[in-house]
């Protein structure tokens, strides 16, 4: 038999919510609403669909493994050099390839108590020590608290601003505050996913800003840009970190078509303008609809919010008899937080299904 190792033999892998396929097949709903995985709802930009399509020409050529013409674009856009960035399969292929390349024996890594579970996942499948503080009580990173736990043998500290599940983000205040407190050999990795949906708020950081030698931004085309299934995203650090990575990485990652997409939304604005409209107004239409239901939720600078309930009971039942409607969302056990459910903001037609179910079923209970 293969000797499989202790840290594999222990991992709880990453458990995705239920896809539409599924809850056809168990519920048969009229209708589905998928708001469980912070995949924009609006799709995506013509223009990066067009641009993968286009790219079929040359699909059995190896794409260009550095990347050139995306990276190129990339560093146009948010206003560094081509080497300042490096793209992957997914904003969580670049993270795998920055957990594959620093490590040294007995390092370790911080983050949060209930942030994004992807990074807890590639912690543990690398054997990594991970050490997690809790929240502050209104679901933030407690930056001061992660600071403090910043020890000799600490390699990489791991932010998400905002964060996931909580939708919650960090100041600019805050995270200056903290980067004079982080050692300049901790590499501390900003995972700014939702970006683009808190760019506007005045006192958000944008980490690419700072130019930190020792901070990597990690952003992607998943969520505001509607390109999941292309599997792209990137990451923006010192040219010294861009290249050591580069020697580590799949040559051939991403693909093609998915290179190709991500250059076509980055010449869409329009998309990207309708995407943020459509978040903000659904996000504001949900407040507006659990304030006058009672139910409590924290506020969120992303494209999901958090509802918080009494107990795992209440979140379980409510979870199900969603999901039997045909409004699928996302119960956060495996974040640390069983009491409560994400709900992903989307079309109007999708958050009237939302409050449709959740009548029906508060009504009849
Ligand atoms: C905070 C955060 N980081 C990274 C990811 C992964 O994104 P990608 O599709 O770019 O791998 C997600 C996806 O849900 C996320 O919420």
């Amino acid at each position: 038999m293969i000797r499989i190792p202790s840290h594999i033999k222990e991992l709880k892998p990453y458990v995705a919510g239920k896809t539409i396929a599924e809850v056809v097949k168990e519920y048969k709903p009229e209708r589905i609403s998928k708001l469980a995985s912070n995949e924009n709802r609006l799709g995506c930009s013509p223009k990066a669909n067009e641009a993968a399509l286009e790219s079929l020409g040359a699909i059995m050529n190896y794409p260009d493994p550095a990347c050139l013409d995306l990276r190129a674009k990339i560093a146009d856009k948010i206003g560094v050099k081509p080497e300042n960035v490096i793209a992957g399969s997914g904003s969580e292929g670049v993270m795998q390839l920055i957990i594959k390349t620093f490590f040294e024996p007995d390092e370790h890594a911080i983050t949060a108590s209930a942030t994004f579970i992807g990074f807890v996942v590639l912690i543990n499948s690398r054997g990594v020590g991970l050490r997690q503080v809790p929240m502050t009580d209104d679901y933030r990173f407690d930056l001061e608290a992660i600071a403090d736990a910043i020890s000799p043998k600490t390699k990489m500290v791991y932010l998400a601003n905002p964060n996931n599940p909580t939708g919650t983000y960090f100041t600019k205040a805050e995270f200056e505050r903290f980067m004079k407190r982080v050692p300049d050999d901790v590499l501390v990795i900003m995972d700014e996913a939702y970006y683009e949906f808190a760019a506007g708020l005045d006192d958000y950081p944008n980490s690419v800003e700072y130019g930190f030698d020792n901070v990597i931004t990690l952003r992607t085309f998943s969520k505001a840009y509607g390109l999941a299934g292309y599997r792209i995203g990137y990451g923006v650090a010192h040219p010294d970190i861009i290249s050591t990575l580069m020697k580590v990485k799949l040559p051939f990652e991403p693909g093609l078509p998915a290179q190709h997409a991500a250059i076509g939304a980055l010449d869409d604005d329009n998309f990207l303008y309708l995407t943020e409209v459509m978040v903000e107004k659904g996000r504001n239409r949900l407040y507006r609809f659990l304030d006058e239901h009672g139910v409590t939720y924290v506020k969120s600078a992303s494209n999901s919010v958090m509802t918080v309930f009494d107990t795992e009971e209440e979140a379980v039942h409510f979870t199900d008899e969603m999901l039997k409607k045909g409004v699928i969302l996302r119960r956060l056990p495996a974040f640390g937080l069983p009491n409560c459910v994400r709900i992903t903001v989307g079309l109007d037609e999708e958050m009237e299904h939302f409050e449709q179910a959740f009548e029906e079923l508060f009504s009849k209970a």
